[in-house]
């Protein structure tokens, strides 16, 4: 698996990690058997960052993570690169939110995440959503004194915007900022990119396969009861069929490559710069062989404008979230 450096100084990690949310809620059923064989997977084909917060599943998958780490001992933890995020506060069973950004919940929030975890140190720790009522060199402050208490490695925000990354830059060093990139979701081409190169900061990509939708894998209104996608905007009515289509070219065009559909997903957002990750996520096996072969594929310029071309944000139909899961997301 080729590596990427995790900002700039930072450690190499795999040039995709896995994103572990699914494997406890979002996406339909899962099973914690068929995952846990899936985590052992990835690190035998080399994926070292694996990516989970505290509010997927209500602490389920940090829980997951945590007994896949304390399976495979101290050897195991040795290879990893764990990343955790903490500010979105649900109540258990419930999908609405808050954002908690407050010094005292911060610290308290770091503290469950590593008895969650089983670890001594998150690797990375991540500001989940942005709370404005806690200016972020606060936020940012409180979080560089856990850095300093040896509680965790390094710093990365979510959906910030460039003004956000860079007042926070000002206080200690980021290492990723991480937030929804790719082919249907370019809101980071317009600045947060180069804000990160210019700061030497990586840059996370999630849902980098537009949650499936991109795969052509997921028949026309075929989700589960429960499955977030089915109150998303872009996977319903008129918007989902105008999607549709764009996937289908995408589909042909991956079919006279060889590939599939995630590998040319993936493949373009390799591409974009040697500091963007991406952190697709599967609870299958099948699929993470397919995604981490995707780190082999070299695309053409001119295939990286076609894909461009195709899917501009004007030919997407549908908001990414629906407005409440907008929260704490601030747009550039
Ligand atoms: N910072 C944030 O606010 C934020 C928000 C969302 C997600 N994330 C992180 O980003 C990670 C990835 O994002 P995501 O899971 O939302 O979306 P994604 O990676 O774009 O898509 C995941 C979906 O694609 C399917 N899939 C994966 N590989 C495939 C393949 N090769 N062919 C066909 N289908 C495939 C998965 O199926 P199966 O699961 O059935 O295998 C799953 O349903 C998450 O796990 C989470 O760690 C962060």
């Amino acid at each position: 698996m080729k590596q990427r450096r995790f900002g700039a100084g930072g450690p190499l990690v795999s040039a995709l990690g896995l994103g572990c949310m699914g494997m406890s809620e979002f996406y339909g059923p899962s099973d914690d058997q068929a995952s846990l064989l899936t985590l052992a997977k990835a690190l035998e084909l080399g994926v070292n960052l694996f990516d989970t917060a505290d509010t997927y599943g209500h602490g389920h998958n940090e829980r997951l993570l945590g007994r896949f780490i304390a399976e495979g001992g101290a050897a195991r933890r040795a290879r990893m690169v764990v990343a955790t995020k903490f500010g979105i506060v649900r109540a258990p069973g419930s999908g609405e939110r808050r954002i908690d950004n407050s010094p005292a919940y911060i610290r308290a929030a770091c503290d469950a995440s590593l008895a969650r975890l089983g670890v001594e140190r998150i690797d990375v720790y991540y500001c989940h959503r942005r709370d404005p009522v806690v200016p972020i060199e606060t936020v940012v402050g409180t979080m560089a004194e856990l850095v300093k208490a040896g509680k965790v490695g390094s710093l990365g925000l979510s959906e910030v915007s460039p003004e956000t990354l860079r007042r926070a830059a000002a206080v200690h060093p980021i290492a990723a900022v991480q937030s929804e990139y790719s082919l249907w979701s370019r809101e980071p081409e317009s600045g947060m990119l180069a804000t990160c190169g210019e700061l030497g900061t990586a840059f996370v990509a999630y849902s980098p396969l537009g949650r499936a939708f991109l795969t052509a894998t997921l028949a026309s209104g075929q989700l589960a009861e429960g499955d977030f996608r089915k109150g998303n905007p872009r996977f319903s009515g008129d918007a989902e069929a105008s999607n549709r289509a764009l996937v289908a070219e995408l589909s042909t065009f991956a079919a006279a490559r060889g590939l599939t559909n995630a590998q040319v997903a993936l493949a373009w957002l390799l591409a974009r710069s040697p500091q963007v990750i991406p952190i697709p996520g599967t609870r299958r096996i099948a699929y993470l062989e397919q995604n981490a072969a995707a780190t082999d594929v070299d695309l053409s310029a001119g295939e990286v404008a076609w894909l461009d071309r195709l899917f501009t944000p004007e030919s997407i139909t549908g908001e990414r979230y629906p407005e409440a899961g907008m929260l704490g997301i601030e747009r550039e």
